[in-house]
């Protein structure tokens, strides 16, 4: 198996605008020069994503959008497409965040849908999954990973699976100071590999990468990254303030 080369990933949801933006993203790319054994992703909002691409160009940051369409164009009001996501400059795409599940009431058929043309189309890309806190005290939490799994990969295949990260995060923890455990993320990370074995493969379950994500901050980044089965991060409020996430992409 190869190793699994982390990647700290940046959401910067519905935050910044151009000039501050394309500040932080310039900042961001001087803390992570040097460093070749990781790779660092940042998901600008649609509106600054040419802007951030252009001055990230030349760098080895990944430029990816929040969500995409599954299609190529249409009458998709309000949509973009992973080609004008490529034409901004981006390659990437979070999909199935959980802020668009759950304040948008994106199904996990509509999330295969757009994973499912991101892929057609060449974007790597992260599917996000988690349990919310009254599915964890219900005992839930692992029939939700599968079933968020299962449907949001619907129809891929092992060789799909290249293109491909899921991120694990726990509703209960994003935004809310409160991380998981570095032992419930690695239980969890374990639990999402071992369903990766069962709809695909040993090989490819080895080498799909899987971030933790939720309240990850300098303070728990070392900790969690440790953790066999965690292979990266997808960050939220700290990913705003270049220092903290600097510190997060060089983690130890
Ligand atoms: P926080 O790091 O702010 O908890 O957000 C996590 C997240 O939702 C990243 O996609």
């Amino acid at each position: 198996m190869g190793k699994r080369k982390a990647l700290i990933a940046g959401n910067w949801k519905m935050y910044t605008t151009v000039v501050d933006g394309c500040r932080l993203a310039l900042d961001v790319a001087k803390t992570c020069s040097e460093l070749t054994d990781r790779e660092v992703l940042v998901a600008p909002p649609f509106t600054i994503l040419s802007e951030v691409a252009h001055v990230l160009k030349g760098s080895k940051i990944i430029v990816a959008a929040q969500n995409v369409c599954w299609a190529e164009k249409g009458a998709l009001t309000g949509e973009i497409s992973p080609v004008m996501v490529q034409a901004a400059g981006g390659s990437a795409a979070i999909v199935g965040h959980s802020e668009r599940r759950q304040i948008f009431g994106e199904t996990d058929e509509l999330i295969n849908n757009r994973v499912r043309g991101a892929l057609a189309f060449g974007l790597l890309t992260i599917l996000c999954i988690g349990e919310t806190l009254g599915e964890r005290e219900d005992g839930q939490t692992f029939n939700v990973l599968a079933d968020q799994l299962r449907k949001g990969l619907a129809s891929l295949t092992g060789a799909d699976m290249a293109n491909v990260v899921i991120a694990y995060e726990p509703v209960w923890a994003i935004g809310t100071g409160k991380t998981a455990s570095k032992e419930q993320a690695q239980e969890a990370h374990a639990f999402i590999r071992g369903i990766l074995v069962q709809i695909f493969e040993k090989t490819v379950a080895e080498q799909t990468r899987i971030l933790y994500g939720g309240s990850v901050k300098p303070a728990n980044i070392d900790e969690l990254m440790a953790q066999i089965d965690i292979d990266g991060a997808l960050v939220g409020g700290a990913a705003l303030d270049a220092e903290l996430f600097g510190r997060i992409i060089n983690y130890k």
